[in-house]
């Protein structure tokens, strides 16, 4: 016989927006037009940001749906010039090696007209690091063992969305970093094993006359399918 939880569930009520139609249209519009304009930024300004501003945003991130309402992750923030100093050295040295051989021909051509290579100077450059750890398991109150959590790359995705959004809210600009394989920031920032790093974000203001790649986003038709 499978086992009922004795935990009784608790329904509250909440308020919901419900805003006519075109009110609806404006609105979304316009986070569209906002959404539109974010750009990954790889030159920085060493410009002071607010750290309020900061600790805003990750409470957004925060908000965030999760599996099992779990909320599997962590953000930690670097502002210490010798921690993104050693953070900086760890991710060029496993780039410089995907660079140089770990990645496939197929990929390196991807990333040309990105015009990324291993030197990542941003990363002491920028006013703050926040680095995304992926919760993996908790222990459990109750029983004292250790459980999975559940979705966590769904849910850590999600809440990255909604961290950048939030940040380019505020105007300022991000990097979603993946330096793989990622181990050196867990072992860098003293994160628990069941934390694994998702991603590596240098957030701050661009560099004056900054340039971003010229891409393209897919069109609405490309990426959606209606039935
Ligand atoms: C999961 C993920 C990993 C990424 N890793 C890197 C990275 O390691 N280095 C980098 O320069 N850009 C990285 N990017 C940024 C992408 O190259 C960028 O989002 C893409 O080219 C689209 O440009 P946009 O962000 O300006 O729209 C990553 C983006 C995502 C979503």
């Amino acid at each position: 016989m499978k086992q009922e939880s004795s935990i009784e569930p608790v329904f509250i009520k909440h308020e919901f927006a419900h805003y006519e139609q075109a009110e609806a249209r404006r609105r979304v519009a316009g986070f569209y037009r906002l959404m539109n304009a974010r750009r990954s930024v790889r030159d920085f300004s060493s410009e002071a940001v607010e750290f309020e501003i900061i600790e805003q945003a990750i409470a957004t991130a925060g908000t965030a749906p999760s599996g099992a309402n779990m909320q599997p992750w962590r953000f930690v923030v670097v502002k210490d010039n010798d921690i993104k100093r050693r953070i900086r050295e760890a991710a060029e040295h496993e780039e410089r090696l995907s660079y140089e051989g770990r990645m496939p021909e197929r990929w390196l051509r991807r990333l040309a007209p990105l015009g990324t290579d291993w030197h990542k100077p941003f990363l002491e450059i920028a006013p703050y690091l926040i680095v995304v750890f992926r919760i993996d398991s908790v222990v459990d109150d109750e029983t004292g063992e250790r459980e999975p959590t559940y979705y966590a790359a769904e849910s850590v995705g999600i809440a990255v969305g909604l961290l950048l959004a939030a940040l380019h809210t505020a105007g300022l600009a991000t990097l979603t970093h993946t330096p793989s394989p990622m181990k050196f920031l867990g072992e860098i920032l003293g994160r628990p094993k069941s934390e694994k790093a998702f991603v590596l974000i240098p957030v701050g203001f661009p560099a004056e006359n900054v340039r971003v790649p010229d891409i393209e986003r897919k069109p609405l038709n490309e990426i959606m399918s209606v039935i």
